[in-house]
Order: C-alpha cells, then structure tokens, then sequence
C-alpha cells in the first residue's frame, strides 16, 4: 500500500496535459461489443479502472493491445457472456457490459456490482428499462441473469442515470425497431458514446438532447470508425481547483472548456480569472478569494465529481459556503478527514456549511473515494506542514500520474510505500 506525502506550499506555476476522459473511455471500450471489426481507440487513460474493464473484456473472451493510451479491441472471439463478481466488484461500471452482451447475444449474467462510500448505487433504472425492451431478468446469488430479444420501445428514466443512459443507448443499438430514451442523461461522455455509434452507422437522433431516438440494427453488428477519448473534464477541473486553492496561476492543457462551464462559472464567482485559448484553460488568482454556493446537478449543472475539490478550496474563501449535494446520499466522506486537518464544516443532511480560514493544519487523512482524495490533496497544499494521504488506491482508478502532474506545477508531492 501507498501514501502521498504532501507539503503545504505558497503557490504552484506551470502547466499540465490533461489525460483522456476515463468516464468516456469506460462505455467506449464496452461498445467494442457491438462492433463487428477491431475497434481502435486513442487517448484513453492509462488507470486502474481501464485496466480492470480491459481484464473483464479479456476474460469474456475478446482480444486487445493496450499501450501509449491507445487500444485495439477485437471482440469477434467473444465466447462468455458471464461477467464475474471478482471483477466487477473492482469496478463498478463493469456494469455496462450488460446491455451490449444482451443485445448481442441474448442471454448474459453480470454481478450486481454493489455499493460504494459515496451511496447505494442502484442499477434499478437498467434493469427496469431492459425488462421493457422484453428482456428477463432475474437476480440469482448476487448476479443479474439476463435472456431474451430485444425490442425497441420507449423509454422514461425516473432519474437521470449516466450508465444507465449508456447501458441503454448500447442495448437498443442492436434490438429489433425504434427506442425513444426520455430523460436520458446528457453528459459529454453519453454524447461522444451516441457520436460514436452514429459515425458506425447507427441510426440516432437527438445526441446532446433530454431525447434519445435510436433505430436499433435487429442485431446486426455495426463497423466502428477509429475513436479519439474526449479529454477528462473532472481531472482538469482538479487541477484547476489546485491553481485556486494555492492562488496561483495555473494552465491545464489539451482539456475542453466547453464541458467545464458551470465549474469555470463557479472560479470566476469566486475572484478567480479564467482564460480560455483553443484546448487550454489558465487560472488567475484573486484578488479576494469569495465564499460559493455550489448543489450539484446532471450535466450541464455543476458535476457531483467536482464537489469534494470545491469543497477544500471553500476552505481558503472569505465567509461561509454552501455546498448542497443532489446526487448522491453519501459523498460528504471527505468532511470528516478534512476537520482533521483544522476545517469548520458542518453537515445538514446533505447541505455543508464550509467556514473560510487562514490556516489549514498539516494531518495524516484517509481517502475514501475517488474525488474525495483528490480533495484531501488540495487540502495538503494548502495547508500548513506535511500532511500524507492513505489508501490512495482510490486515486489511481482514475488520475493518471497524479503525482507526476502535481510535481510539475511545483508541488512538493512524494508517493511512499505504508
Ligand atoms: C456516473 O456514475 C459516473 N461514473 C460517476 O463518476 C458520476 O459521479 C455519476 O455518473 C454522476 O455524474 C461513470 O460514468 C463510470 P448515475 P453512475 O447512474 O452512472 C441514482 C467518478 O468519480 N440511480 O448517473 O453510477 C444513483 O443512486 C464516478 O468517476 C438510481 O437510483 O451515476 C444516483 O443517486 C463516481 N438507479 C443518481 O441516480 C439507477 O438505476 C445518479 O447516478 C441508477 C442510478
């Protein structure tokens, strides 16, 4: 196991390239189900979660070369439809696979994937739309047993669900006839999934839109153009939450601004300058550092992934913020690491209230979560003193050379073994 040892710092300075978007290259490598040629990607993440589904992809039966970001998949040798629980339970968007291995083969098995520290994670809204389109599922010793053709129909999700959305998007891509997907989740990683599939011929209207038309190819496997992973919206946010929480001026490079703009609009709420040229966002610091109201919302609203970063940068505003979290019922896990570290927080069910200070103390933390860590980092660099951040496995499923990036904006960042 390893740690990071962090040390506060007065400002940071520099750039950094922002890698591809993990949370579009994880439905974009299980669409390589639905292609009938090898399916070539770039700019994909080099990260846990990658590895783990290229495993899955792997043990299901399909062939891959993964290296330098770039991927070629062959899914024709695909010959188990059973997605396995050690797997899965690694990593929960393994999920996706169910509606693809369905759709193509229909019959699959995949492990219920569990919960998590940020909430229950249901898959209830998959389920209940595949059961619509005429599958059989049923839940046997903790896996989802899947049968049956599907038909296209349509679709009204209760909640906006990002996978869900995807699972949904790729299942009806090869049932019989047209499925309507209404209240279908809009973020860029749906969007480039949904670009993806049309640019191999899919018939679908609607990319970007609250609906989804998709006129499903009744099982015929569809020929996949090369695809080129969207940069990672949540890691350039990140790092740009360390520009801020330092005050200092930052650029993120090769990032998309476009699919930032609630988070740029927030910065700049704050005091912050942003600069916006071509593929890179610089950060400017401000003058006065101004206290937030942030509730977290489906794209194009303020991403839940970026609430924790938010939250720590809060630390160092003048007033009090408030943080109100919509999506999910348990992604305050990082509170109480940072009262550790000296922070004026209080919870009220899912509303924080986060009082600004002038000092942060330096403490060992723990991460919990994905985005929760990210956090704890920026917290360390504000703060006074070396602090070290555990069980930073969360990390690497989803920030690639996190410390590396750190270093070369000046942080004084080490990765040491427990
Ligand atoms: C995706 O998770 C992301 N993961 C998450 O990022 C992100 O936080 C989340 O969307 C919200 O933006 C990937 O894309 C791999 P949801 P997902 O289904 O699809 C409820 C990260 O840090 N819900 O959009 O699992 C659910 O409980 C991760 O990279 C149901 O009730 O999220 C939640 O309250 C963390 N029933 C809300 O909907 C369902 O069947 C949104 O969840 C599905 C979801």
């Amino acid at each position: 196991m390893y740690y990071l040892e962090i040390e506060g710092t007065s400002n940071l300075n520099g750039s950094v390239e922002i890698s591809g978007a993990k949370n579009a290259a994880l439905p974009l490598i299980v669409s390589s189900i639905l292609a009938k040629n090898e399916v070539s990607m770039k700019n994909i993440p080099n990260v846990a979660d990658i590895n783990t589904l290229f495993l899955l992809l792997k043990n299901l039966g399909a062939s891959f070369s993964f290296e330098n970001h770039e991927a070629k998949i062959n899914t024709s040798t695909l010959n188990n439809t059973k997605a396995k629980y050690d797997i899965v339970r690694k990593m929960r968007a393994s999920i996706l696979t169910l509606g693809p291995l369905l759709a193509r083969f229909k019959e699959c098995e995949v492990s219920l994937p569990g919960g998590c520290a940020i909430g229950q994670r249901p898959i209830d809204l998959h389920l209940l739309a595949l059961e619509k389109m005429g599958a059989n599922i049923a839940i046997k010793q903790g896996y989802v047993v899947a049968s049956g053709a599907l038909k296209g129909t349509d679709i009204i999700f209760d909640k906006i669900t990002v996978t869900g959305s995807e699972n949904i998007i790729m299942a009806a891509s090869l049932a019989k006839g047209k499925t309507k997907l209404i209240n279908v989740a809009k973020e860029p990683e749906v969007v480039q999934l949904c670009e993806t599939l049309k640019e191999a011929g899919l018939d679908i209207k609607g990319i970007g839109a609250d609906e989804l038309e998709i006129y499903g190819t009744d099982g015929e496997l569809l020929p996949f153009k090369e695809i080129n992973v969207i940069p990672d919206r949540i890691e350039a946010g990140t790092y740009l939450c360390a520009g801020a929480i330092t005050n200092s001026k930052i650029t993120v490079k090769k990032a998309n601004a476009k699919h930032l703009s609630a988070v740029l609009d927030k910065f700049r709420q704050m005091g912050f300058g942003i600069e916006v040229k071509d593929d890179e966002i610089t950060i400017l610091p401000a003058k006065k550092i101004k206290a937030i109201e942030i509730i977290t919302s489906e794209y194009p609203g303020f991403p839940t992934d970026m609430q924790a970063q938010f939250m720590a940068l809060a630390l160092r505003a003048e007033g009090t913020s408030i943080i109100d979290e919509r999506l999910f019922e348990n992604r305050f896990m990082h509170v109480s690491e940072l009262l550790r570290m000296g922070a004026d927080i209080k919870l009220n069910g899912h509303i924080a209230s986060i009082t600004g200070t002038k000092e942060l103390n330096c403490a060992d933390v723990m991460a919990t979560d994905l985005r929760a860590s990210s956090a704890l980092i920026l917290a360390a660099l504000f703060a006074k003193g070396v602090s070290r951040v555990h069980r930073i496995y969360h990390l690497d499923r989803g920030y690639e050379k996190l410390e590396e990036k750190f270093k070369k904006l000046g942080a004084n960042i080490k990765r040491l073994e427990e």
